[in-house]
């Protein structure tokens, strides 16, 4: 692993990077010279614990490269895990520059059929997930702004196109993850005068998350560029994690394989204006006209 790099010496903390995206995450930061708090709870798709520590087996791997890492097996929606999980990076590595949110698991069912359980792990591990780790961060990083220390701090978090366009049978995940993209405005908002920036990523790759679900396209290739490798995902949030990113707040980027875009969140429509209160029997036409004016939606997923 580099010593130098985008990312030399900062310190980050990345969620759920056991596996999948997360882990390919941590190698990144690694190879660019950070030093990683590595989180995992490990558990199943599902949410269930399980006996491995996937978190330690990343650790491993970027200390045999040369890097510096540590592992945390916190729950990252409890509000003591989260609070534990950031004051392990500045307790291993004398401070915290960067928190990736990456951690979670899906319970896919329609909303018909959905419990309340599916809903509330769900909604809990994403949603709650983000704003604990962010809150905790966001407390140390005011701290070192007050006591007069420069801050130059980074959040990604992670949301989904199943938030930002919908997504048939994963009512709970999508709602989630639109909130992560709301949450991530606020933040971006709240937490530029402290020297932080807010963004987050709606990836697209194959993980155990998504091997089942879109196993046709997710079949990695013989040979050339594997598109849907998790490592496609990590470049564009090391860029985002580096000093390097300074001045780019409150976006959202799409990321797949090669391809990279910003997600255009929701907009204020052309208005039409009335003047006064509208009666119930005139707004037929007028919504008419409003969608005739407006961008089409773009497809739910699934649907
Ligand atoms: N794979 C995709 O195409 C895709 C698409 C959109 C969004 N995402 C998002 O990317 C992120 C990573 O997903 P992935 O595909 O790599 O899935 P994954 O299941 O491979 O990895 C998620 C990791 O999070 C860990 N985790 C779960 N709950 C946790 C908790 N409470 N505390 C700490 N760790 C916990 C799991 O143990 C697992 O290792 C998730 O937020 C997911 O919703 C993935």
């Amino acid at each position: 692993m580099a010593t130098e790099g985008i990312c030399a010496g900062r310190i980050v903390i990345i969620t759920g990077a056991g596996r999948g995206i997360g882990r390919a995450h941590a190698l990144a930061f690694a190879a660019e010279g950070a030093k990683v708090v590595v989180n995992d709870l490990g558990s199943t798709l599902s949410g269930e614990s399980t006996a491995e520590t996937p978190a330690e087996q990343v650790v491993s791997e970027i200390r045999a490269a040369g890097g510096e890492a540590v592992a945390n097996g916190d729950d990252v929606a409890s509000w003591e895990g989260a609070q534990r999980l950031v004051q392990q990076a500045v307790d291993t590595f004398g401070g915290l520059d960067v928190l990736v949110n990456n951690a979670g698991f899906v319970r896919d069912r329609m909303l018909v059929n959905l419990a309340e359980e599916e809903w509330d792990s769900v909604v809990r591990v994403h949603l709650k997930g983000h704003f604990a780790t962010m809150r905790h961060a966001a407390a140390y990083w005011r701290a070192e702004s007050k006591a007069g220390r420069a801050v130059d701090a980074r959040i990604i978090n992670t949301s989904s196109g199943a938030g930002l366009q919908g997504s048939v049978g994963q009512g709970n995940y999508g709602a989630a993850k639109a909130g992560i993209a709301g949450l991530t405005l606020t933040a971006a908002a709240e937490f530029g005068r402290y020297g932080v920036t807010v963004n987050a990523i709606a990836p697209s790759a194959r993980t155990r998350m998504t091997e089942t679900v879109f196993a046709d396209m997710m079949a990695a290739p013989e040979d050339g560029f594997d598109a849907m490798a998790p490592e496609n995902i990590s470049p564009i949030v090391v860029w985002l994690g580096s000093t390097e990113s300074a001045g780019v707040t409150g976006r959202m980027f799409e990321v797949e394989g090669g391809r990279l875009a910003l997600g255009e969140g929701w907009r204020h429509g052309v208005p039409v204006d009335r003047g006064a209160r509208w009666n119930p029997a005139e707004l037929g036409t007028v919504v008419s006209e409003l969608i005739a004016k407006g961008v089409t939606p773009e497809p739910v997923y699934g649907a």
